[in-house]
């Protein structure tokens, strides 16, 4: 069942839609835990919906199943007739109970055969609940156990399934657990984990969300069974989960305490009405502490979930902007544990080589944890590569890249062996005619403020190049074209190797920015053919590509559309997923591609929204925006927006 669509991305979050009999979830969404049993649940799913807007809710097929009355209603008036809501309902299989309490008296087929029978828009199959300490040996024979139900789940099941992942902490058993449940499942459930989540074991969960996500297929939406702390979400969703489920805003009630991203208050403790939720506005923090047991309890629940709701908005629009991984770096200072989980999900950035963005608007340094995102180590990965077989550096001070400072430093020496020049940015020494590109261009950090670059001026430059030992150069040339020249053959080469860049390079002239001098754009025949915004990625346009196509060799950068699809980007109309016959694995999400038709014809150049191996898989949504396409003017291109902030203009 294709009921999956991804929107954006950040990290390994998604944006996405997932599709239900009862409408769609939009994610990262929040499922709040509703119990069966009216009297047993402080706030009815629909006053839920009505004050928070949630369009989804989770509650326990088995409490349901084995609750006589509670039974009786859901079987003839269905799930949702017993909740009395009619938004999406998803359903837990008992799974949780039987590892609390021992065993449950009810067996996987039943459960499952009820779920079914009640309605529930996404079934979960009974699984084996497996404790993070358990032997690997016990861990996988619960997990063979939890396969073979899974299976003879999907044989039965129509409707959206949730197959539980699980595995322990043995992480060939959590991807073992992942491939297995990709084939069955449209949700795929990471289970296991409460014990992690309520001892803050956030380095486990780290690694267990990240040993699994290259083996759960990008089509299905994923679910993490019991985080319901606002603490966690951001971090769990750059770890790829699309759907939480929560309890903890009641649970967490029932103990007078209140959940905010940045941590658990004490109501008793609260003299301050600082809670600026609908709620709290209504009635002051202050003054609930003083209330009646059951009425606090339904006050805190409901500013907890209103609390909770919020921060998965938040997280959504940070997966919109970008700037996902910001967002999880503040939260993380909550506290040392999700710190030590954050730093333990980056500790090895290479595996999110495949979908990590090609670049972001901006790299705002946020604390210590910022240099070690993936994108930092890509950076420097192929920094060293583009160092690698050329002259020993010579540093300078870090400049801006504009004609005046440019002008005045020579690329190479009197006998024309060329110069390479460094400049020092927070990711150590870069050369200089790459320093605009992300990360390092659009950074804004301490460095920025504490080492500002415009403190060397045009002609103090010139001072500390001639003092410079047996540079053997000339000063008083100007070396600006030459500059434009190198940057180009360099740009070229950083985006599209060095064979390339030797033929494109001599095809190509810049032009810079009048305002602020950088490299905007490269033609040929005096038309545009690459663009370079505020990463300084050098993108064809469709007359580019042309070239482009010629100099890369067949295959490279291409997506290759079905017949049928072919037309559509022909007039520049977005690709979608099921329409892509292949795709270069180099490419990522964001980069630029080449989309052909089966001769080979350029169809038009597009940005990539999914990452090759996901294109086909995911049955719905776009996977290439078309930027420039084979019937259509050229478009001229824009001056860049000047850094991340206007307010603020930190850049020259
Ligand atoms: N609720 C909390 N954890 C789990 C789990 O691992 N499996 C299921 N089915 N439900 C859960
Ligand atoms: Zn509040």
């Amino acid at each position: 069942m294709a009921a999956f669509e991804l929107l954006e991305r950040d990290g390994f979050a998604r944006l996405g839609k997932l599709s239900t009999p009862h409408g769609v979830l939009e994610t990262p969404a929040l499922l709040p835990v509703i119990h069966p049993d009216p009297e047993r649940q402080a706030w009815r799913p629909s006053e839920i919906a009505r004050r928070l807007g949630v369009r989804g809710v989770i509650s326990s097929a088995y409490i349901t199943w084995r609750t006589p009355p509670l039974r009786a209603v859901a079987e003839s008036s269905g799930i949702h007739g017993l909740l009395g809501f009619d938004g999406v309902v998803m359903t837990d299989s008992g799974a949780f109970q039987e590892h609390a309490y021992g065993s449950v008296e009810v067996d996987p087929e039943e459960i499952l055969a009820f779920q079914d029978r009640i309605g529930s828009d996404i079934a979960t199959v009974l699984d084996r609940f497996t404790e993070p300490d358990t032997p690997s040996a016990e861990a996988e024979e619960a997990l063979r156990t939890t396969h073979e139900r899974a299976v003879r789940a999907r044989a039965a099941r129509r409707g959206l399934l949730a197959v539980p992942v699980q595995g322990g902490l043995d992480p060939l058993l959590r991807a073992r657990a992942a491939r297995e449940a990709s084939g069955l499942g449209d949700v795929l459930a990471v289970g296991g984990v409460v014990p992690l989540l309520e001892q803050y074991r956030f380095v486990e969960l780290a690694r267990a969300l990240t040993a699994a996500r290259p083996h759960l297929a990008p089509e299905a939406a994923v679910h993490l069974f019991g985080a319901g702390h606002p603490m966690v979400f951001a971090f769990a969703a750059l770890l790829g989960v699309d759907l939480f489920d929560s309890s903890a805003y009641h649970k967490f009630a029932r103990r007078g305490k209140l959940l905010f991203p940045e941590g658990t208050v004490d109501v008793d403790t609260i003299r301050e009405p600082f809670c600026g939720c609908a709620l709290c506005e209504e009635h002051p923090l202050s003054e609930v502490a003083g209330w009646s047991l059951a009425e606090r309890v339904s006050h805190l629940s409901l500013h907890n979930l209103a609390v909770s709701v919020r921060e998965v908005a938040r997280v959504r629009q940070a997966i919109r902007d970008g700037t996902l991984w910001e967002l999880v770096e503040r939260r993380a200072v909550a506290h040392p544990a999700l710190r030590a989980g954050l730093r333990a999900a980056t500790e090895r950035p290479e595996l999110f080589a495949t979908t990590e963005p090609e670049s972001r608007r901006a790299f705002r340094e946020i604390g210590p944890e910022s240099p070690r995102r993936p994108s930092v180590d890509r950076f420097s990965r192929r920094v060293a590569a583009f160092l690698a077989g050329r002259p020993v550096p010579r540093s300078l001070p870090r400049l801006p890249l504009r004609p005046e400072y440019l002008g005045r430093i020579p690329t190479s020496d009197r006998s024309g062996a060329p110069i390479l020049w460094v400049s020092p940015t927070f990711l150590g020494a870069v050369p200089l005619e790459l320093t605009e590109l992300y990360p390092v261009g659009p950074y804004l950090g301490l460095e920025e403020f504490e080492q500002p670059r415009a403190s060397v001026s045009p002609s103090l430059l010139r001072e500390l190049l001639a003092a410079l030992p047996d540079l053997g150069a000339e000063l008083n040339r100007d070396w600006s074209a030459a500059w434009t020249e190198r940057q180009i053959v360099s740009l070229l080469e950083w985006q599209f190797g060095r064979p390339s860049a030797e033929v494109l390079a001599p095809l190509l002239r810049g032009e810079r920015s009048r305002r602020t001098g950088r490299l905007r754009l490269l033609t040929s025949d005096g038309r545009p053919a690459f663009v370079l915004g505020d990463d300084a990625i050098p993108r064809p346009t469709f007359h580019g590509a042309t070239r482009l196509k010629e100099a890369v060799g067949p295959g490279r950068l291409r997506v290759h559309v079905a017949e049928e699809a072919a037309e559509f980007a022909r007039a520049g109309r977005s690709v979608f997923s099921k329409f892509v016959l292949a795709a270069d694995p180099a490419l990522v999400p964001g980069s630029s591609a080449m989309v052909v038709d089966d001769s080979d014809e350029l169809l038009g150049v597009g940005r990539l929204l999914l990452a090759p191996h996901e294109m086909g898989r995911l049955r719905r949504g776009v996977a290439v925006r078309i930027t420039s396409h084979a019937r259509a003017p050229e478009p001229e291109p824009e001056e860049p927006a000047e850094g991340p902030e206007s307010l603020y203009p930190e850049r020259e």
